[in-house]
């Protein structure tokens, strides 16, 4: 390996998913330099399977930044859900209930790659296969990157660092144990996923209840449909054929009213269920975003919009700094994410609270389940929070009693403040 390469740009990124390749993409929208730092390929990023419905102030930001050519032309518009219990629906008007919001089915991946075009093109770096990137200088004014890219090692020096690498990344790793606290939980099942050749089974996504267990219907295109059901964490895939998925399936939401579209199934895998909150969401001059700030299960597809609303956040944040040289937003950019994020934890958890089953549920727990049920499928006021979280909270709803804008609630960097100006 040759001498080490030197980089500098104002933020560092760490992770081009979703958090991090929309940070960069709002950052250069407000004139600020940013570098991001991915370890895997493009084409790994492009083709990896994730959720695919996105919240109303997602898909307006997308359209409002340049983003919405292919997602206001390809992505379907949803204006509602079904929950399917005991045998019958039950329809949740998302666009009565809000005032006309909706959810766009519009796969993870296809964000991705409209982020990736977009930065590309607009002459963005994003160092793609970088290896063993490393946090360092957390302490100091500026803090730096190392990783290895094309066999050569790279030092990015910023003024500060984003840490959009996804739960396992190392920036999550980099702040001290004392300096954070860890909030989790984990699921005792998991989801197991297939993407099958079909026409879609329903107009709208199937939220079910069954005896034996969740599953979901949900759709990708008019040819491609996104099916899951509740399995044991610890099932392997191989052990699934295509006869036996579909009888799962069937059992769990097909009847008198209603059959499934069955069709070739081309990829099958097993998610596992997990909630984590990291907080705060920052140490001295590293943000952390995504990902590496929180994990939520599948049930109610946050995990993509909280990146996208951390990326809006820290990026607003960093463009006042930078703009007037204001810290408060900063200074108040973890309690302002982790309110939104942790709605999100609790409707992620009600959701899969309600819908799953438990197997240590006594009779008395799964009668209480059906009537949480039964009041979403009769309470309008029910109804009303259910949607109001599905289409997802403003992007800037700010905490109830955070100090108002200019009076920071927590130093956050070694004073006094002197950061360099791009
Ligand atoms: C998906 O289409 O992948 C999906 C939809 C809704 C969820 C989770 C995943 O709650």
């Amino acid at each position: 390996m040759n001498g080490e390469r030197a980089l500098r740009a104002a933020v560092g990124i760490v992770g081009a998913g979703p958090a991090g390749l929309m940070l960069s993409h709002l950052l250069a929208r407000a004139g600020i330099s940013s570098i991001i730092v991915e370890n895997r390929t493009r084409a790994e990023i492009e083709a990896t399977i994730r959720a695919g419905v996105l919240e109303q102030g997602t898909v307006d930001l997308m359209a409002e930044t340049g983003l919405g050519a292919r997602l206001l032309s390809e992505g379907f518009v949803h204006h509602g859900i079904s929950f399917r219990f005991e045998n019958r629906f039950h329809r949740i008007d998302f666009s009565a209930l809000t005032g006309g919001k909706a959810i766009t089915v519009y796969p993870q991946h296809e964000v991705l790659k409209d982020l990736i075009k977009s930065r590309l093109d607009a002459g963005g770096t994003i160092f793609f296969s970088a290896d063993r990137a490393s946090l360092h200088d957390l302490d100091s004014d500026t803090p730096s990157l190392r990783f290895v890219s094309d066999n050569h090692a790279h030092r990015l020096v910023c003024d500060f660092i984003a840490g959009c690498d996804g739960g396992t990344g190392p920036a999550r790793h980099a702040i001290p144990d004392t300096a954070h606290r860890i909030f989790e939980r984990h699921y005792p099942f998991g989801w197991f996923g297939i993407l099958a050749a079909a026409p879609p089974s329903s107009p709208e996504l199937i939220y079910a209840r069954h005896e034996r267990g969740f599953a979901l219907i949900s759709t990708r295109s008019p040819t491609v449909q996104r099916l899951y059901f509740q399995c044991d964490p610890d099932t392997s895939p191989d052990d699934w054929s295509d006869d036996r998925i579909w009888a799962e399936l069937h059992t769990r939401v097909s009847g008198p009213d209603f059959r499934l579209h069955e069709g070739k199934i081309f990829q099958k895998g097993v998610i596992h269920m997990h909630s984590r909150v990291a907080e705060p969401m920052q140490y001295r001059r590293l943000f952390l975003a995504g990902d590496a700030a929180h994990i939520v299960p599948p049930t109610g597809a946050k995990g993509l919009n909280l990146a996208i609303a951390d990326a809006f956040l820290l990026s607003r944040a960093l463009a006042a700094f930078y703009g007037t040289g204001r810290h408060d937003l900063l200074d108040t950019y973890s309690t302002t994410a982790l309110h939104r994020v942790w709605r999100a934890q609790h409707f992620s958890w009600w959701m899969t609270a309600m819908l799953h089953r438990f197997n240590d549920a006594s009779s008395f727990d799964r009668r209480r389940q059906l009537a949480e049920l039964e009041m979403v499928a009769t309470s309008h006021a029910a109804q009303t929070l259910l949607a109001e979280n599905y289409v997802g909270l403003p992007l800037e709803e700010r905490p109830r009693g955070l100090c108002p804008l200019g009076t920071p609630a927590r130093a956050w960097g070694p004073g006094p403040h002197s950061f360099g100006r791009r």
